[in-house]
């Protein structure tokens, strides 16, 4: 039990009243450990010593890749996405949710296990038709498409549009005429319900930017408008009611309210829509205290309950599609960082400094996530010390993991690891304090390759042309 490197950093039981910290979370009875639910499948320890990816120790990777950087187990990212490929099977539409992080060689994985992409912007959409995704396999979502934007998918042949407001009814309706094309799409709803976590909330959520709300008769507006315009083919409803969900009581409800859209289509213009789509949301392990259903289990209760609410309202059951992001690629990556200053302040915790932050994971600074963190490039046995993990930034906000335990004898030079930071890190990432954003490398079996190279100066010199 060494406490000799900080020896004022405090103890947890000398800090928090019954070793708990402030996120309710007792110290784990072993630093060591790595839980293998926050971690890729492929993360493991060589006992007594460093971690290791795809076989290859992390050490090896910061020497060659550098810190801070993502990496992202392949094997583990391919397992994932045939998992959801499989819960759903060959009568619904699994789409990866672009947002959550792309990039050429993802794509070309997605495409590889079959899944679909959804995709929001035109950066997305080049960067989707650029790794030789079936433009027919891709979904084009968004509040304020441009027209641009629209044209460039139009005339890719993108498989559907997400329409997200009346004018964009007339605006993909119009440019698809132009283009001589009919434009596949589904109308997105807001169903009044928003979930987020454990817990689903039932008012006030149609006060958002996405979709037209089935109360008060948009979304039965929407489907008139739709259907009666040449350049549409209307297939479905879309609706999407939040993020890190755990339990499907808010899709249950979503999915009641869409068949009841479904049913009301069908009884005014005599139309079965065939579609449904559910979108994303799915949770997963950020700390070992989450508790994420597994893709079969969430197959089975969103069939069954669009199986349900179709059969009571006499309806064919439609085709149902999903929009997994964080679920998918969240688990499969970690963030590296190099340890430099640590700094004890008596009676609180240590401030243990990074050489990243909050410009390569903004999640902890803007919606209070909790992460884990561990030290891996060594074992150790002395004590746990409370921690908050922050990176080099000149703000105080500036902060990766807000309360964790790490080993009492860390030092600078010490590798860290954040886990479950594949989704909304790099894709969120920035330049803040002209830092240069992070590479993705990617292990496998033995190999490592950088998908998204780091920025350089240069690059950021570069587009500075003043
Ligand atoms: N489909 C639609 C229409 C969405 O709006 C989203 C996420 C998804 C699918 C994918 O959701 P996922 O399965 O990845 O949770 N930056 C935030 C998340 C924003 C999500 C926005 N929409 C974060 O870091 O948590």
């Amino acid at each position: 039990m060494s406490r000799s490197a900080h020896p004022a950093g405090p103890r947890y039981a000398d800090v928090l009243p019954e070793g708990r910290s402030s996120t309710g979370t007792a110290p784990p009875a072993d630093l060591n450990a790595l839980d293998g639910k926050v971690w890729s499948r492929t993360v493991h320890r060589a006992p007594g010593g460093a971690v290791t990816v795809g076989g290859i120790e992390v050490t090896r990777l910061a020497e060659e890749f550098g810190t801070p950087a993502y990496f992202l187990d392949e094997a583990d990212f391919r397992a994932r996405c045939r998992a959801w490929a499989d819960a759903f099977g060959r009568d619904a539409d699994v789409f990866y949710a672009g947002k959550a992080f792309l990039s050429r060689a993802l794509v070309r994985w997605l495409d590889e296990e079959g899944l679909n992409l959804d995709v929001c912007s035109g950066g997305e959409l080049a960067t989707a038709l650029d790794a030789g995704m079936p433009a027919e396999r891709i979904a084009f979502h968004g509040n304020n498409k441009s027209v641009e934007e629209i044209e460039r998918a139009v005339a890719a042949g993108v498989g559907r549009i997400v329409l997200d407001s009346f004018q964009e009814i007339v605006r993909v309706a119009h440019i698809a005429q132009s283009l001589g094309r009919r434009q596949r799409v589904l109308i997105r709803v807001t169903v009044g319900v928003e979930a987020h976590t454990h817990e689903f909330i039932a008012t006030a959520h149609e006060d958002q930017k996405f979709g037209l709300a089935l109360a008060g008769g948009q979304a039965a507006e929407a489907v008139r408008r739709a259907l009666r315009l040449d350049g549409l083919e209307l297939a479905g409803i879309h609706s999407h009611i939040g993020s890190q969900i755990f339990d499907t009581s808010g899709f249950e409800v979503a999915a009641h309210r869409v068949v009841g859209l479904l049913k009301e289509v069908r009884d005014e213009h005599g139309v079965e829509l065939s579609e449904i789509d559910l979108g994303g949301g799915l949770g997963i392990a950020y700390t070992s205290a989450d508790d994420p259903r597994e893709p079969h289990e969430i197959a089975k209760a969103l069939s069954e309950i669009v199986g349900r609410e179709c059969e009571a309202a006499g309806l064919r059951t439609p085709r149902i599609s999903v929009e997994p992001g964080r679920a998918i690629v969240g688990p499969t990556a970690f963030t590296l960082y190099e340890v430099g200053t640590i700094k004890p302040l008596d009676g609180l915790r240590t401030y243990v400094s990074v050489d990243g932050g909050m410009s390569d994971n903004i999640r902890t600074a803007l919606y209070d996530a909790e992460y884990s963190v561990a030290l891996v490039s060594r074992a150790s046995d002395a004590e746990p010390m409370l921690v908050r993990v922050v990176g080099k930034h000149c703000e105080s906000g500036d902060i990766v993991v807000r309360d964790a335990f790490l080993p009492a004898d860390l030092a600078p030079g010490d590798l860290v690891a954040v886990p479950a930071t594949g989704a909304y890190c790099r894709s969120m990432a920035s330049n803040y304090n002209h830092a240069l954003r992070p590479p993705v490398v990617a292990v496998r079996d033995g190999g490592a390759k950088v998908i998204v190279r780091r920025e350089t100066e240069d690059d950021l010199l570069r587009l500075d042309v003043g």
